[in-house]
């Protein structure tokens, strides 16, 4: 198995829990500066108001989230993304997030379409940048830019960062989905700190999965993403098999992820 090659194998009970959010649970890594992330069967909604377990979820965006973020990686979008190690669980670099929620908008749905009194489905003018402020207690309240620099969550600088990053993430996936039938109408991503010595550079971090996105069916329309849970439509487990399944992902699940033997020449 990749994850006994590769790691210094540390019994699943014995790990140190380093945080437990609502669908992830962060472990210590096997080096410093390294982390565990494992993705839990939890779908949850409202700020988990409405909560379910959903066998199988974890797994399957364990995947897709390794599969966005070794492209981002491939095409030199920094994320904290090192690899997957089993199932459930990928090893990932450290950073200090940003205690913010990024949401890029290309089509009028959600609490956009609610709060502007538009359609869900119309085209927006173009993508639109949201900053959300990560506070369970506050449930997550919109925030602007004065806000963030006032209250010093993020400098102008990272503003700009978190911003790029962000643009570039979304042409990146808006091109992924176009390519399997998919509208992404939005999603939500989050950055950190990545601390390199006296070097910090912003990166994508958590989760880019069917958790965080709205991806619709671009012939049918059909709802491929976790507003089917919030919605209460059903079918959860089957629409994230069909992302996976069009990205050509799903009959890798039971594959052995190891390199196999090498040739030295
Ligand atoms: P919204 O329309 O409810 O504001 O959601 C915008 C996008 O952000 C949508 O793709 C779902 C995602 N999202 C999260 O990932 N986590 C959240 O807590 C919320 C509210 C939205």
């Amino acid at each position: 198995m990749d994850f006994l090659n590769h790691t210094r194998y540390v019994p699943m009970n014995r790990r140190r829990r380093i945080y437990e959010g609502k669908a992830k649970i962060l472990y210590e890594g096997p080096e410093p500066g390294t982390l565990i992330q494992h993705f839990k069967d939890d779908a949850t909604a409202f700020n988990a108001k409405k909560h379910e377990i959903v066998d199988g979820k974890g797994v399957l965006n364990n995947r897709i989230s390794e599969y966005i973020f070794g492209n981002l990686n491939d095409m030199g979008i920094p994320t904290h993304f090192i690899r997957r190690l089993n199932m459930r669980e990928q090893l990932i670099r450290e950073v200090e997030i940003i205690p913010l929620e990024v949401v890029v908008r290309n089509v009028a749905a959600g609490s956009l379409a609610k709060r502007l009194g538009l359609e869900e489905g119309t085209q927006l003018p173009r993508s639109i940048i949201e900053f959300y402020y990560k506070n369970d207690e506050l449930n997550d309240p919109m925030v602007t830019e004065e806000h963030i620099t006032a209250f010093g969550w993020a400098t102008p600088q990272e503003i700009d960062d978190m911003m790029a990053l962000a643009v570039r993430v979304n042409d990146f996936l808006s091109g992924l989905f176009l390519g399997v039938g998919i509208r992404l109408v939005d999603f939500k991503m989050e950055c950190g700190r990545l601390w390199e010595g006296d070097m910090m550079r912003m990166v994508v971090a958590d989760e880019i999965s069917p958790d965080s996105c709205r991806l619709w069916d671009i012939q049918t329309e059909e709802k491929l993403d976790k507003d089917r849970f919030r919605r209460d439509m059903g079918g959860l487990l089957e629409a994230y098999q069909e992302v996976a399944r069009r990205l050509g992902i799903l009959n890798e699940v039971e594959r052995p992820q190891g390199s196999g033997p090498v040739l030295v020449k």
